[in-house]
């Protein structure tokens, strides 16, 4: 198929960036979105311009490194799907394509299609583990896991930081990531002796980075490739009015 892409491109945060059209031919439809953006690329390297910039890692929609906005929709137009692992048989011969990198203030464009998402490494750095004491491995089966937390909990861990919750969000809210965190460790044994100071560190990082407020829209729960219940947040809200409390 032959498509008619409009890519924005950015040298970096500091050059306004601006929509440019190019033109992709003779893509399978068995290639996924970034191997018809590679295919694109080889074209623009072999004509001596400079190809498009964007990240990606295990094309595997496990490492979270992939993201575009195509024609408005974060991850493009399949639910439950990143962007490596979006076919282009999810499109037609002479479909028109817009493709734009995050957008929110707290991931400025790095160049490109490419963000700088370090501003969720601090959320996770701020409290986003358990501490544990060394020493011998303590016995496997020492601590009991109910059965509904541990699926609570892996659900949770599901989360692989892409940053599509806040480009979907028109707020540019970082709640679902941050819920799915802080939920993941506070609904286990194991994170119970952090579980106030973590959310009160987490929530307090993720204000100060810039990411908007959740007014209960949605469209994060939506774009997410993984598919993270909004009741994470709800989870999140919760224990943040019991760290409060337990501090005040
Ligand atoms: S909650 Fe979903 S959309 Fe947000 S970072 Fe995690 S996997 Fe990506
Ligand atoms: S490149 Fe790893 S999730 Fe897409």
């Amino acid at each position: 198929m032959n498509l008619t892409l409009h890519v924005w491109r950015q040298p970096n945060a500091d050059v306004p960036g601006r929509m440019m059209t190019y033109q992709a031919n003779a893509i399978s439809e068995d290639m996924s979105f970034l191997e018809m953006l590679d295919v694109v690329n080889e074209g623009l390297i072999a004509n001596g311009e400079d190809p498009i910039a964007f990240d990606h890692d295990c094309r595997e929609g496990i490492c979270g490194m992939c993201g575009l906005v195509i024609n408005g929709i974060a991850h493009g137009p399949e639910r439950a799907t990143t962007t490596c692992q979006l076919h282009m048989r999810h499109f037609h011969d002479g479909q028109e394509l817009w493709i734009e990198p995050w957008r929110a203030r707290a991931f400025p464009v790095i160049k490109d299609l490419v963000v700088d998402r370090g501003a969720f490494d601090r959320i996770i750095a701020s409290g986003g583990y358990v501490s544990v004491n060394t020493g011998a491995a303590p016995e496997a089966a020492s601590i009991p896991v109910p059965k509904v937390d541990a699926d609570a909990a892996f659900e949770a861990a599901a989360c692989i930081g892409c940053g599509a919750c806040v480009a979907a969000c028109p707020n540019a809210s970082a709640m679902l990531f941050t819920a799915a965190k802080i939920t993941h460790l506070g609904v286990l044994p194991q994170g119970q002796p952090e579980r106030h100071s973590r959310v009160i560190a987490m929530v307090d990082a993720m204000e100060q980075e810039g990411f908007g407020s959740c007014t209960n829209i949605g469209e994060c729960s939506a774009a997410c490739p993984k598919e993270i219940p909004l009741g994470t947040i709800a989870q999140m809200n919760s224990d943040l009015l019991a760290g409060s409390l337990h501090r005040s």
